[in-house]
């Protein structure tokens, strides 16, 4: 058979989009071609989440459209990969007949595999999960990336079991790549001209290979080239070690930013949560972090709306974000996912309800980036330039290490991936403005240095 072209989409979070450059590795080593043009594949797979019921719902409305391509090509593979692969099943090869593949995170590598099985007239379905696979060897493919940032993820699954959430039910047990691979893996991209790397997993703090923490992990990375800049998400406050706060303040190559999800600020839905901390103790880890990390800024995760939450616990919410006083926040109203134990708490807090808290959730972020944003107003930091800006030519954007996305006019002298020391002069609420101070070589900065 000639090789086929696969078309790939894919949705959720960063692990998806990381295990879509794993999936096109195995893929473009079986020799199979990537497509970007749905008309021209044989294969179409859509990379899957299923973390909330609108992400499926979206997904379900987009294969209703797709379905709609075997009629010019009845041959055509329609697959699904992810999350929803694994929660769904047999539900979307026998109900929904359109697909003719469901293939779960922990198996990719046999996907091949399991497309010629489809191209053989058969339903293709691969959901087992593995307490050991990390995919540690495959090199993935990053296909449509700008050669300047990429992801790299470090482990695998989740073992918390947070109440409201499905990962570790389609994600399975967690597991770590060799912390020799991941260092390998950076050396690489170093090598091909990379300049940020962000390392990812579910829950990276709990990364472990032979008794190296995720801390030894992230030095190593940080020693190995000190001319990539390195991110990470996501963290879990209980994990969260004083080392991993002192590692982060050595190198100046580690971000000074922490994504830190809180969900709620009442210690009582805290506990229906699972999430196993109390907001004190959440408060001792920004306040340790801020005295050991100069500068160091945090965005979270916010859930409106868990089971039994009232108003009281929804100003907890608010209190807690006016106090940490994050960067920026995803925020979301909770989605019942079958399966989990809130599942089978009842979801009483009606929809307008949950609406109208998430609003003024949404507004009170909104008003906390404006405010620490107009306080940057006049200080100096540097940026990583990532091209042009969105809306202009005659302006280039860049990244604070701290995740911010700032502008300067464009110069002659500057280029993608260039660092570039700059005094801030307006701000919105999402955005920083800047003057251009001069090129600075990311080796050289001293943490101390930036103010
Ligand atoms: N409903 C709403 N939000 C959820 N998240 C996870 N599960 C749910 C759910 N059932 C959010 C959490 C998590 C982020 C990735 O998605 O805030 O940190
Ligand atoms: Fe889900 Fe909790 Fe694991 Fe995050 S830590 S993936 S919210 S179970």
């Amino acid at each position: 058979m000639s090789k086929s072209n696969v078309y790939i989409e894919t949705y959720g979070c960063q692990m998806n989009l990381a295990d879509t450059e794993i999936v096109q590795g195995v893929l473009t080593n079986k020799g199979y071609e990537l497509t970007n043009d749905i008309k021209k594949a044989d294969v179409v797979l859509l990379n899957t989440c299923s973390i909330r019921e609108n992400a499926e719902q979206r997904i379900y409305g987009r294969l209703g459209n797709i379905k709609t391509l075997k009629y010019d090509k009845p041959n055509l593979i329609i697959g699904i990969l992810g999350c929803m692969a694994e929660r769904l099943r047999d539900d979307l090869v026998k109900d929904k007949k359109v697909v003719d593949l469901v293939v779960g995170p922990d198996e990719y590598r046999r996907l091949p595999e399991f497309i010629d099985t489809a191209f053989a007239g058969e339903k293709g379905i691969g959901v087992k999960l593995s307490k050991t696979e990390t995919y540690d060897d495959l090199l993935p493919y990053r296909v449509d990336d700008d050669g300047l940032s990429a992801w790299i993820s470090v482990m695998r699954g989740c073992d918390k079991f947070c109440t409201f959430c499905v990962v570790p039910f389609t994600r399975g047990r967690e597991r770590s790549r060799t912390l020799d691979s991941v260092v390998n893996e950076v050396r690489e991209l170093a090598n091909k001209g990379y300049k940020e790397v962000t390392l990812l997993g579910q829950n990276v703090n709990s990364y472990i290979d032979n008794g190296r923490d995720f801390a030894d992990l992230l030095a190593a990375v940080a020693i190995a080239e000190r001319t990539i800049r390195i991110r990470f998400s996501t963290s879990h406050p209980q994990d969260f070690s004083d080392k991993l706060l002192y590692t982060i303040a050595e190198h100046p190559n580690l971000c000074n930013y922490i994504h830190l999800p809180v969900q709620s600020g009442s210690n009582r839905i805290l506990e229906l949560m699972n999430r196993t901390y109390t907001i004190e103790h959440y408060l001792t880890i920004i306040d340790k972090a801020r005295q050991i990390i100069p500068g160091v800024t945090f965005s979270t995760d916010i859930i409106s709306g868990f089971p039994t939450e009232t108003y009281e616990d929804h100003l907890a919410t608010l209190e807690i974000m006016r106090k940490v006083r994050y960067d920026g926040a995803y925020m979301f109203k909770y989605s019942p996912r079958e399966g989990t134990k809130a599942f089978r708490m009842n979801d009483d807090v009606d929809e307008a309800t949950k609406s109208k808290r998430l609003t003024e959730i949404v507004d009170e972020q909104q008003k906390i980036s404006y405010e620490v944003n107009q306080e940057l107003i006049g200080t100096e930091t540097e940026i990583m330039i990532e091209g042009f800006s969105k809306k202009s030519n005659e302006f280039l954007a860049g990244r604070t290490d701290t995740n911010k996305v700032a502008i300067i006019p464009n110069h002659d002298d500057i280029s993608k991936a260039d660092y570039i020391k700059v005094k801030i002069k307006r701000a919105t609420s999402g955005t920083l403005f800047a003057d251009i101070i001069e090129k600075v070589d990311i080796k050289k900065e001293s943490k101390q240095k930036i103010a």
